[in-house]
C-alpha cells in the first residue's frame, strides 16, 4: 500500500514486511526517514534529525535551519549542490557543468507496475503491488522521474529513475543510480557474493567502516567476479535471526553498488550502471532508463531474505511458459566428449538417457563451422556435417526417436577471428580504430549496439531452431568485453557502448525467445559469469558454475542460494575424478548435491558400469518424485559448509514435504550430530522415505539424529512426508 499524507507532505509504502517513509521537505527536496520494519505511524521525522554537524558542512535554502543536504537523510542524492557524499545522479549541464539538484514537482499513484522500455525487469498485476512516480526537477529543465513499487504480499521494493532533457542544450547523464537508500543506523555489515570462473558466489561479510564500499563489475557484464547484490546487516543478524536489508540490481552490464558510513553516523547504499567509463548524451527531449533495483527487508535473518527473493524471482521475473513446468532432467555432452563427438555419439549417449529416464540430450559447443577446438568458427552457425552426417534434422529425429527430446549450444554474442563471419564483417567486433583488441579464448565480442548485428543473431538462431524439433538452448557467453567502442556510434556518445551493448542483447532475447515461446533457454557464461536477475527474465535456469564437484558445488550453490532461487540453478552430476578439481567422489553425493537445483547429468554414460546405471536410474526416479519441493519450495540454509558437514532444507510452502540433505564433507571419527529441521508444521507427524515417523516439533526442537560413521563424503537425502 502507497501512502501520501498531504499535511506533513509524506509518502509511506508498506509492503508485507516493511515500511518506507520519506517526505518534502519546505524547499522541495525529498528526505528519506525511514525504512525498517513495517510500522504504522508515519509521524518519524525525530528519527532523521541530524543535528551533527561541523563548519564545513554548508547549509541550504530549505527553511528547517538545520537541514544540510550533507548531513541529511536524502532521498535521491544528486552531485555538486551540498551533498559530499556517494551521489546517486549526476548531469552535465549545457552550461557544461555537472552541478545537479532536484525539486519535487509532482507525483501520481496506481496499482500495479509499469514495464521498462528495453529492459527486462519484474512485473506485477495491479492486485500484487502499487507504484508511485515522483517527478523532479532541476534548474537546467533536466527531469527526473523516481519510481516506486511495493509489493503487497512480499517485503519487496522496486525502483527506478528515468530523466529526460526538458532543457534545450544537450545534457550528458555521467552517473544514475537505480536506488538509494539513507540509514540513520551507523552499525551495518555488509554481504556480498563474490568469486571468480569456477567459484561463483561465495557469501563475504564484512563490518562498514568510515567512508565508501564499492562492489562492481566494469567487465561489460554482471560478472563471476562480484554478484550484482548486496546486502546490510545488523550487526546480530545470522541465518535465521535479526534484521537483513537485501538489494539486488536487474541488470546484466557493468554495475557499482557503493555504501558509505558517514561522519555524523549514517549509512548510504546505492545501485545502478556502473558509472566508470558511462557517459549518455540526452538530446532536448531525450530520456533514459534506468534499470531496476529492488530491496527486500527480512527480520528472518539472511534466510527470510533469501526466500523473499527466492519468491519474487520464481513468480515475477520470468515468463517463459517453463517457468512453474516440470523442468526436463538433462544429459549434457561437454564433460562427456568435449568437441570430441559425432552424431552416432550423441546418438548413443541418448540411447542411454532413454533407458535410465533421461528426458532430454543437450548437444554443447563443437556443432557448427570447423569448430573441433576453441580457437575459431564462433560466428559460423551452420552444422559442421563431417560431424554430424545428415545435419541437425537427421540426428534430432534420431534422438527424438528414442523417445529423448533435444537441446543446443549456441554463444551468440561472439565471433573468432578465424571465422567466415569475421571476414566478411571485421568491423562487426567490439573494437576501436588503431588499437590492438584483446582476445580472450580466441573470440572477439560481437557489436551488440549495431541492429545488423542484432538482426544477424535472430535470424541464425531462428533459422537453426526452425530447422528441427529443438527444445532447449543454451546460450553461452564466455569472455568480459575490452576496447569498448562502436565504429557505427559517433565520438560524443562512446560512453554509451557499454550499456547499448546490454540493451541490443536484452533486445536479441526478447525477440529470440518469443519467437520460440515453447523453448526452454538456459544462461550460462562461463559457468555462472552472468547470473544475475535480468538474465532470469529470458533464462528460467542458469549453468550455475563450471565447477561441477559435488563438494565445491555446495558452497557455489548455497552462496547462490543468497539470492537466486533453486528454480533458476542448474545443476549437474558429472564424472568423478572431477575435471576441475581432480577430487574423487561418491555417485550418491553427486547426486544429492544436483538435486538441490535443476537437476541434469554431464558425463558420458556411455561408459558407466551397470551399477552405476542403476544408481542413475535411482537418482532420476527420485529426482522426479521431489522436484516440486526444490523448484517451489522454502530454503533453509542449515549448516553452511564452512565446516566438516553441511545441511540444507527445502519446505513446500502447505509444509507437508520436506526434502533434507546432509553431507558429510570430511570425515570424522565418532562426531555427534543433531541437525535440527526448520519450517515443518510442529503439529504435523512427518514419515521419512524408510517409514520412520517423526512429530513436526521433534525434527524442529530436538533435530534429527545424524550421529553415525559417516565415511568421507558420505551424504543422505530425506524425503519428509506429513502423515495424512
Ligand atoms: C563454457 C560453459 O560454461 C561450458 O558448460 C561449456 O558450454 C563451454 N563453455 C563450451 O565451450
Amino acid at each position: 500500500m502507497i501512502t501520501f499524507y498531504p499535511d506533513t507532505k509524506t509518502f509511506k509504502l508498506d509492503t508485507s514486511e516493511s515500511s518506507y517513509i520519506f517526505r518534502i521537505t519546505g524547499a522541495g527536496y525529498l528526505r528519506h526517514i525511514w525504512y525498517g520494519h513495517l510500522l504504522h505511524e508515519h509521524e518519524l521525522d525525530r528519527l532523521t534529525v541530524r543535528d551533527g554537524r561541523d563548519s564545513s558542512v554548508p547549509g541550504s535554502s530549505d527553511p528547517d535551519p538545520w537541514f544540510s543536504a550533507d548531513t541529511a537523510a536524502m532521498e535521491y542524492p544528486t552531485f555538486g549542490a551540498g551533498d559530499f557524499r556517494i551521489s546517486a545522479l549526476e548531469v552535465k549541464n549545457p552550461a557544461g557543468n555537472s552541478v545537479t539538484d532536484m525539486r519535487y514537482v509532482s507525483h501520481e499513484i496506481y496499482a500495479g507496475k509499469r514495464p521498462i522500455p528495453g529492459i527486462p525487469s519484474t512485473f506485477a498485476k495491479d492486485d500484487e503491488a502499487d507504484t508511485l512516480e515522483i517527478l523532479c526537477r532541476d534548474v537546467t529543465g533536466l527531469l527526473v522521474t523516481l519510481y516506486y513499487t511495493a509489493y503487497r504480499n512480499l517485503p519487496v521494493i522496486s525502483r527506478r529513475v528515468s530523466v529526460k532533457n526538458g532543457g534545450e542544450g544537450d545534457m550528458y547523464v555521467k552517473n544514475i543510480a537505480s536506488m538509494s537508500v539513507d540509514f540513520t543506523h551507523p552499525e551495518f555489515d555488509m554481504l556480498g557474493l563474490w568469486g571468480a570462473w569456477g567459484r561463483e558466489r561465495h557469501p563475504e561479510r564484512r563490518r562498514l567502516i568510515h567512508g565508501i564500499t564499492e562492489l562492481s563489475s566494469k567487465r561489460g557484464a554482471s560478472g563471476h567476479y562480484h554478484n550484482p547484490f548486496a546486502a546490510l546487516l545488523s550487526p546480530e543478524c545470522t541465518e535465521e535471526y535479526g534484521e537483513a536489508y537485501g538489494f539486488s540490481l536487474v541488470y546484466s552490464g557493468n554495475f557499482a553498488i557503493k555504501a558509505e558510513l558517514d561522519s555524523f553516523g549514517l549509512t548510504r547504499i546505492l545501485l545502478g550502471i556502473s558509472p566508470d567509463g558511462f557517459e549518455w548524451k540526452l538530446e532536448a527531449g531525450e530520456e533514459f532508463y534506468s534499470p531496476e533495483a529492488l530491496t527486500v527487508y527480512s527480520d528472518n535473518g539472511i534466510g527470510g531474505m533469501s526466500r523473499a527473493f527466492h519468491k519474487l524471482f520464481r513468480n515475477h521475473i520470468c515468463g517463459s511458459v517453463w517457468q512453474h513446468k516440470t523442468r526436463p532432467v538433462i544429459v549434457n555432452n561437454w564433460e562427456a566428449t568435449y568437441f570430441n563427438f559425432d552424431d552416432d555419439k550423441l546418438v548413443s549417449i541418448a540411447k542411454d538417457a532413454a533407458d535410465l529416464g533421461i528426458d532430454m540430450l543437450v548437444m554443447d559447443d563443437g556443432w557448427f563451422g570447423k569448430r573441433n577446438d576453441d580457437r575459431r568458427s564462433l560466428g559460423d552457425w551452420y552444422t559442421n556435417e563431417e560431424k554430424l552426417k545428415g545435419g541437425l534434422p537427421s540426428l534430432v529425429s534420431r534422438v527424438n526417436a528414442l523417445g529423448v527430446r533435444f537441446g543446443i549450444w549456441f554463444e551468440p554474442e561472439m565471433i573468432c577471428p578465424d571465422s567466415d563471419l569475421y571476414r566478411a564483417h571485421p568491423d562487426w567486433a567490439l573494437h576501436t580504430e588503431g588499437r590492438g583488441m584483446s582476445i580472450s579464448r580466441s573470440q572477439y565480442v560481437l557489436d551488440l549496439t549495431r541492429p545488423e548485428v542484432c538482426d544477424y543473431i535472430v535470424g541464425f538462431m531462428t533459422n537453426t531452431l526452425s530447422s528441427a524439433n529443438i527444445e532447449y538452448v543454451k546460450w553461452d557467453f564466455n569472455r568480459c568485453l575490452t576496447e569498448v567502442a562502436s565504429l557505427s556510434l559517433p565520438t560524443d556518445r562512446q560512453g554509451e557502448v557499454f550499456h547499448r551493448y546490454v540493451l541490443g542483447l536484452y533486445s536479441v532475447l526478447e525477440r529470440v525467445t518469443s519467437a520460440f515461446p515453447n523453448v526452454l533457454f538456459e544462461g550460462c557464461a562461463s559457468g555462472g559469469g552472468r547470473y544475475d536477475p535480468a538474465m532470469l527474465a529470458y533464462f528460467p535456469q542458469y549453468w550455475t558454475s563450471d565447477d561441477t564437484d559435488p563438494v565445491e558445488r555446495i558452497s557455489i550453490q548455497l552462496g547462490t542460494s543468497v539470492v537466486y532461487p533453486a528454480a533458476t540453478m542448474s545443476c549437474h552430476v558429472s564424472a568423478s575424478p572431477n575435471h576441475q578439481t581432480g577430487r574423487r567422489s561418491k555417485l550418491e553425493t553427486r547426486g544429492n548435491v544436483a538435486m538441490a537445483g535443476v537437476f541434469g547429468y554431464e558425463l558420458d554414460l556411455n561408459r558407466m558400469t551397470d551399477d552405476e546405471k542403476e544408481t542413475v536410474k535411482r537418482q532420476v526416479e527420485k529426482y522426479k518424485k521431489i522436484s516440486h519441493i526444490v523448484m517451489d519450495g522454502e530454503l533453509y540454509r542449515l549448516i553452511p559448509p564452512t565446516g566438516d558437514v553441511a545441511a540444507w532444507e527445502y519446505v513446500t510452502e502447505n509444509k507437508k514435504e520436506a526434502l533434507f540433505t546432509f553431507v558429510a564433507i570430511n570425515a570424522r571419527i565418532a562426531p555427534v550430530y543433531f541437525v535440527k529441521l526448520r519450517g515443518l508444521d510442529p503439529n504435523l507427524t512427518y514419515l521419512d522415505d524408510f517409514g520412520n515417523r517423526f512429530s513436526g516439533e521433534a525434527l524442529m526442537y530436538a533435530g534429527l539424529n545424524l550421529t553415525r560413521g559417516w565415511r568421507d563424503g558420505d551424504s543422505v537425502t530425506v524425503h519428509f512426508t506429513a502423515e495424512e
